[in-house]
């Protein structure tokens, strides 16, 4: 794995034969897999440019966008914890990103910075590819939805016109802001904490259940839910990409499973088509994110 550039180093790599042209910037990024999907889909459409990791600290994002623009960057990819960052660094945001409340890609057009979110399209096209899931109309349940990556989701999912809404959080209050602007679109959701006496009641009765949280991150951290909740009417959306205690007992119960790597995949595809937007890269994606998937 290439060591990520960083605000110093940035010039070098935008410069010479094959110059950088497009970043996923975070704090860490090291880990990203974004530049093993995104590279492939450059090089098929010919597109002379290198994808690279970026790392920025917190604080630095407006600084960052300026430097890439500088550069002649086309745009770049948004990760945690910048992307609240983003939003407010960007000249224009469409109306997805200001529902979502986060920017997660970004295009430096010559008059303006163009911010955009491709999560909850991402999430949207990874139930359906998963589970053959039509959000219209379905019943929802998103665990963690305190988190941003649950927010976005949740907000999405209210865009889709899910019919119910269950956003759960350890922290109850951390769903308040979350539930403010959901009302304030005429959208009403339920909320419940995870420690509620009737969360198992509350969540199992939904047909999609999806976990933002950071549990499962570890290899031996628990499920954020009661594994008796869980049946084989159920699909299991883990945002995760490795196999967590959640999908573990979602298995045993039955219910068909999926993990956080086809959300990555379509959230990506729909990025390079902001920036690209007659290009067709998913194939190309897909074979660069399961040839970095490979032990
Ligand atoms: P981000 O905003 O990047 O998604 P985050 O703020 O760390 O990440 O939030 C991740 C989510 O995981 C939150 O919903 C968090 O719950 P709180 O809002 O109560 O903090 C949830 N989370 C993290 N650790 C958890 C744990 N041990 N049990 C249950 N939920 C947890």
């Amino acid at each position: 794995m290439e060591t990520p550039a960083t605000l110093a180093t940035l010039a070098e790599a935008a410069s010479g034969p094959h110059p950088a042209r497009l970043a996923v910037i975070g704090h860490p990024i090291a880990h990203s897999l974004s530049p093993r999907m995104q590279q492939p889909a450059l090089d098929e459409a010919g597109i002379d440019a290198r994808y690279i990791a970026l790392e920025v600290a917190p604080g630095e994002v407006k600084a960052a966008f300026a430097r890439m623009r500088e550069l002649g960057f086309i745009g770049c990819n948004v990760t945690v914890p910048h992307k609240f960052d983003a939003l407010e660094a960007c000249d224009e945001v469409d109306d997805i990103a200001r529902d979502l409340g986060a920017v997660n890609t970004v295009r430096f057009d010559p008059d303006a910075i163009r911010g955009t979110n491709t999560d909850g399209i991402g999430f949207e096209r990874a139930v359906e590819e998963a589970f053959d899931f039509k959000l219209a109309g379905a019943d929802v349940a998103i665990i963690g939805a305190g988190g941003g990556a649950g927010g976005a989701i949740a907000a999405h999912c209210a865009r889709a016109g899910v019919s119910v809404l269950v956003l759960a959080n350890r922290t109850l209050a951390k769903l308040s802001d979350l539930d403010r602007r959901l009302n304030s679109r005429g959208f009403e959701a339920l909320t419940i904490a995870l420690d509620d006496p009737d969360l198992a009641a509350v969540v199992g009765a939904n047909q999609l259940i999806v976990n933002t949280t950071s549990l499962g991150l570890r290899p031996d951290d628990p499920s954020p839910l009661p594994a008796d909740c869980l049946n084989g009417s159920h699909c299991v959306f883990d945002t995760i990409y490795k196999p967590t205690a959640l999908l573990r007992d979602a298995g045993k119960a039955g219910a068909k499973c999926a993990n956080g790597r086809l959300m990555l995949l379509h959230q990506g595809v729909a990025a390079f088509r902001f920036w690209f937007p007659d290009s067709d890269p998913e194939a190309a994606m897909r074979a660069g994110l399961d040839a970095a998937s490979q032990p």
